[in-house]
């Protein structure tokens, strides 16, 4: 197999140059994936025989499209308002149109376009990652990158466009009908894929920001990992684990890679441990507005999930008893699994699939009241403005620099001598979001 090799350097002063105009190289947008093998980004820092080449040739095999930044501004009527759809730590996100008049044998089809706030050092490199991850990773539970944009100092992506936005907006908005049992086990057996996918990929990948506002769903609830800018190539050979800087989001990390920096698979199994969690009680990993007991929700509920007499109390009351059973016992027991405090005890993922896969079915759910469920105004793009983000926009100016003032803080890292990163009791985590 050969290996890619490319280096950040290669890359970058060509982004800082223009875009390669896509109508010189129009070939390149459609080749086939096949021919195009992954490269690790540990690679990236290796000299190589491609220091000549650019970004876009590096991912020629890719599929991916390269725009400039006046088509995005087109397709998106100048990121107007009307069709702004949220932000995030990384900056806004505006939905747009595209079809085969902006690229020959382009699929007219929406798209999202996030517009990276390029303030810090850190907003380029995970753009880089992002960029480079999802050029090499397809699959139906991973959200599909179109292309990208390396303009002067703009740094754009356009995904394709994810009607039901992310689950955080589907299980926590207040003025909305709850998520159904069945759909939030179709979400979890979603994501669960696609994680188990990228752990059992020919060289593993480590996902390390799997929380609910980075699972966006279809029209259908398919469920589609998004944000890969913190992901990480896995261990090699005989290496039990990946040192790195302790990032990620608080309330979702696992325990050993905040204490450590060690980073395997199973913090990712972590992580689905507390969306799980999430779905089963509808509440957030950590909620400030809580009662100080109930703020972390693993220290709450986690010894509840393996008692079918308390389960009751954790499980979410907007489901209002509507759930299976025995599905809710299987789904606690398995969340209790994934947040074990030792990694080794944690299940893989491809065995959470398994686990999940029989929780689809829900015959003995209660039959209680007609739900009507209607496609509202909240499916679409307006809702994310007119719920979450117009609000995190405000509270942005309110909470100095938080904007997700009820999400979790992303973790900043801390760097030792050693270049290990490490959380103690003064840690990121115990701290204020990573702000940009
Ligand atoms: N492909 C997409 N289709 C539709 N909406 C999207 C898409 N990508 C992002 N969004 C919307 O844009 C909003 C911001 O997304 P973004 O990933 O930038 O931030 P986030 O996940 O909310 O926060 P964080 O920066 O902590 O990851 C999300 O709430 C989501 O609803
Ligand atoms: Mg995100």
């Amino acid at each position: 197999m050969t290996v890619m090799k490319i280096i950040l350097k290669s890359i970058i002063p060509s982004c800082s140059k223009g875009v390669v105009k896509p109508e010189s190289k129009p070939k390149k947008d459609v080749s086939k994936q096949s021919s195009f093998t992954r490269f690790a980004m540990l690679d990236l820092s290796y000299p190589s025989s491609m220091l000549s080449e650019d970004l876009s040739t590096s991912l020629a095999g890719s599929n991916l499209h390269v725009f400039t930044l006046g088509e995005l501004k087109v397709i998106t009527q100048s990121f107007s308002s009307a069709n702004f759809l949220g932000e995030g730590g990384f900056g806004l996100v505006h939905k747009g149109f595209i079809d085969d008049k902006l690229r020959p044998g382009l699929k007219a089809q929406p798209v999202a376009v996030k517009n990276l706030d390029l303030e810090g050092l850190q907003g380029h490199r995970e753009w880089l990652t992002e960029v480079i991850f999802l050029a090499q990773l397809r699959h139906p539970h991973l959200v599909k990158l179109i292309g990208y944009c390396c303009e002067e100092e703009h740094r754009l992506l356009v995904y394709e466009y994810m009607p039901r936005g992310s689950l955080e907006n589907q299980l926590f908005r207040r003025y909305s009908v709850s998520l159904p049992w069945g759909t939030r086990m179709k979400i979890a057996l979603g994501a669960a894929k696609g994680l188990a996918y990228l752990h059992e990929a020919e060289k593993p990948v480590i996902y390390r920001d799997f929380k609910a506002s980075n699972i966006l769903l279809d029209s259908d609830h398919n469920a589609k990992l998004s944000d890969f800018g913190l992901a990480k190539d896995g261990p090699e050979g005989d290496d039990t684990h990946v040192s790195t800087r302790v990032m990620g989001t608080q309330g979702y990390a696992a325990p050993e890679y905040v204490m450590t920096g060690h980073l395997t698979a199973m913090s990712d199994v972590y992580s689905f441990g507390v969306v799980l969690l999430e779905l089963l009680t509808g509440r957030r990993s950590l909620d400030k507005n809580r009662s100080p007991r109930q703020q972390n929700l693993v220290e709450w509920a986690r010894p509840m999930l393996n008692d079918h007499w308390k389960l009751g109390r954790i499980m979410d009351p907007r489901l209002e008893g509507q759930y299976s059973e025995t599905g809710a016992r299987k789904a606690a027991a398995l969340a209790y699994q994934c947040l074990s405090q030792r990694p080794k005890q944690r299940p893989k993922m491809c065995d959470v699939v398994q686990t999940l896969e029989p929780l689809q079915d829900n015959e003995d759910i209660p039959i209680g009241p007609f739900v009507y469920m209607v496609r509202t105004e909240s499916c679409s793009p307006k809702e994310d403005k007119g719920t979450k983000e117009s609000g995190s926009k405000k509270e942005l100016k309110k909470d100095n620099g938080h904007r997700h003032q009820n999400k979790s803080p992303r973790m900043s890292p801390i760097r030792l001598k050693n270049d290990t990163l490490k959380n103690g009791s003064n840690s990121p985590l115990h701290q204020k979001s990573r702000g940009a």
